[in-house]
């Protein structure tokens, strides 16, 4: 089993080494364009598995797409992190030329792989890198909703003062401010939380939730990585232990929640045909008028990128 991980960046490098602690992979790739980078944190990394007890093999290599042939798993985080001030849509012109030369190649070298996309703005670019791709959308879907959940559930925990790990929640829409979190689906040991929380102040973590990427810019100077690199990570197990975790995953709808020929999150069963279900929950009017509110945010983008002929 080899993965290989675009963009030895902040986030992808977390992932890689996530991915190598967890011993997903026998081998694990990480790519950069930046001239020995990637192999300079993949020797550090490798490093630390003598320290860190694992046998995953982490090698780094400049833009050469031969060392990642035959790769089962792809995460490309490729592309420019959001500075401040920055919209993540500002990325768009700079990250889709990057995200379609990178499947393109990703592609050429390893025809069957499942393809993780991470690069912002997000939904955009999982549909820029589907266009690129020309494989089933079921092999090309995004890591968001991972994120944006575990930042939902992480605040909750913290009002609580419980345990992360008792919080389930769903969050829908696109990755952005728009972003629909899901009091109704969000559970503590099975509690809803609603009987928890008072609704000003869950309100008030929602609206936090939706801003998480944004106060993590402006605390840092440039976007988040270690959630966002364990998330990516937590995907690739479920794709790779085919685990048929329920996540929720940017992904191309197909008649689902009424909507057509966009990349939104939504929850899925992801396993080792990558996205094997999508779950439609009932929402109600509230719900669904979020829900068409992000879809329409990131529809503009996509129609942005359509004109741009970038792809
Ligand atoms: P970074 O700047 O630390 O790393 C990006 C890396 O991509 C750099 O090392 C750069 O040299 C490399 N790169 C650029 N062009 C390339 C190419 N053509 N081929 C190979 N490598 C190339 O950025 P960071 O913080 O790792 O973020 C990466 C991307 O992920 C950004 O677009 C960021 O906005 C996005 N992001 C998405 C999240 C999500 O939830 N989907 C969460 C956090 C970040
Ligand atoms: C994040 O949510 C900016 O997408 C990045 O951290």
């Amino acid at each position: 089993m080899k993965i290989t991980v675009v963009g030895a960046g902040n986030v992808g490098a977390t992932c890689a080494n996530c991915i190598a602690q967890k011993e997903l992979a026998n081998e694990v790739v990480l790519l950069d364009i930046k001239e020995g980078v990637a192999e300079g944190k993949a020797l550090d990394m490798w490093q630390t598995a003598p320290i860190n007890y694992y046998n995953t093999k982490v090698s780094g290599v400049t833009n050469d797409y031969a060392a990642t042939a035959g790769s089962e798993v792809v995460v490309i985080t490729s592309g420019l992190p959001r500075k401040p001030g920055m919209s993540r849509d500002d990325l768009i012109s700079i990250n889709a030329g990057i995200v379609k030369s990178v499947t393109e190649n990703v592609v050429k070298h390893s025809p069957d792989a499942i393809i993780i996309i991470v690069s912002n703005p997000l939904d955009v670019m999982c549909y820029a890198a589907y266009l690129a791709a020309k494989k089933p959308s079921t092999k090309v879907f995004g890591m968001a909703g991972v994120l944006d959940t575990a930042r939902y559930r992480a605040f909750i925990a913290n009002e609580l003062h419980v345990s992360p790990k008792d919080i389930q929640a769903l969050l829908m829409g696109g990755h952005g401010d728009t972003m629909v979190p899901l009091p109704r689906y969000t559970t503590v040991a099975g509690i809803p939380v609603t009987e928890l929380i008072d609704a000003d102040k869950l309100d008030a973590i929602i609206e936090r939730t939706k801003k998480g990427g944004g106060e993590l810019v402006n605390l840092m100077g440039t976007s988040a990585w270690y959630a966002p690199g364990a998330a990516a990570a937590q995907m690739v197990e479920a794709i790779v232990r085919d685990q048929k975790r329920i996540f929720p995953v940017c992904t191309l709808l197909n008649g689902e929640y009424g909507m057509e020929g966009i990349y939104l999150g939504v929850p899925v069963v992801l396993g080792k045909n990558g996205i094997e279900k999508v779950i439609e929950v009932k929402l109600n009017d509230a719900e669904m008028e979020l829900l068409k509110g992000s879809a329409t945010a990131v529809k503009s983008v996509m129609n942005v990128l359509d004109k741009m002929d970038i792809i």
